[in-house]
């Protein structure tokens, strides 16, 4: 009895600590659009713990896409939180290993708006053997995560409107059956075939001097 009554609340702490807190920039977070294309349960999994696995969201609906930022949809997003970005940018995810238990775990800049969980531009930017590995502490490059994006090339026209792409970290621990999709929203406030900024769109200005820097970017 008294075991059992620790182990459960042993079960809560796992639940209520969650796994790897991305301090900035921000990442996505739950809204109404959510639940309508992934139910209810997957609310509440991701406000109960912003940190925590898919698996712990289910029943998903049949519109829901789990592994694409655990079904977050663009629509519920905060416009400052798009981080206004250039092709071959510099960027740094600072993250907490919150409960580390190791796995594989990349880093890619996804295209949302082909069907299914996305397209990856590019190649994989980072890519980790162990990530936040058993036991602590995490090593530095991965808790102030850089990496570069792809070039003006690799990306072309895609990515020019806000919530066409993400950069997603995705780790999993197959030991655990547990998968994790964390995802920035990203947009390349320039015309990307050409070099030449673009004009008039909405938040490149004010993102990039005020809001890009307090989250954690690198201008190079
Ligand atoms: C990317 O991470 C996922 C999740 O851990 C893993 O299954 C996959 O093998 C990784 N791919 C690369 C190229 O690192």
């Amino acid at each position: 009895m008294r075991l059992n009554r620790w182990f459960s609340l042993l079960l809560l702490a796992w639940t209520v600590l969650g796994h790897a807190r991305i301090n900035s920039p921000p990442i996505r977070s739950p809204g109404g659009d959510l639940v309508t294309a992934c139910g209810q349960a997957s609310f509440n999994a991701i406000e109960r713990d912003p940190t925590g696995f898919i698996e712990e969201q289910v029943p998903f609906n049949a519109a829901c896409e789990p592994t694409l930022c655990r079904g977050m949809l663009f629509s519920d997003q905060p416009t400052e939180n798009i981080q206004v970005v250039t092709p071959g940018q510099s960027m740094e995810m600072s993250i907490d290993c919150t409960i580390p238990h190791g796995g594989p775990a990349n880093v890619s800049l996804v295209d949302t708006t082909t069907d299914g969980a996305g397209t990856i531009i590019g190649s994989f930017l980072k890519t980790f053997d162990d990530f936040c590995p058993k036991p602590g502490p995490a090593p530095l490059d991965q808790t102030s995560l850089q990496f570069t994006l792809p070039s003006a090339a690799e990306i072309g026209t895609r990515c020019e409107n806000p919530g066409d792409c993400v950069v997603q970290l995705f780790w999993a621990t197959p030991d655990l059956a547990q998968n994790y999709y964390y995802c920035v929203d990203v947009s390349f406030g320039a015309d990307t075939s050409t070099g030449l900024p673009a004009t008039g769109r909405l938040e490149a200005a004010p993102a990039t001097s005020g809001a890009a820097r307090r989250f954690g970017f690198l201008w190079f």
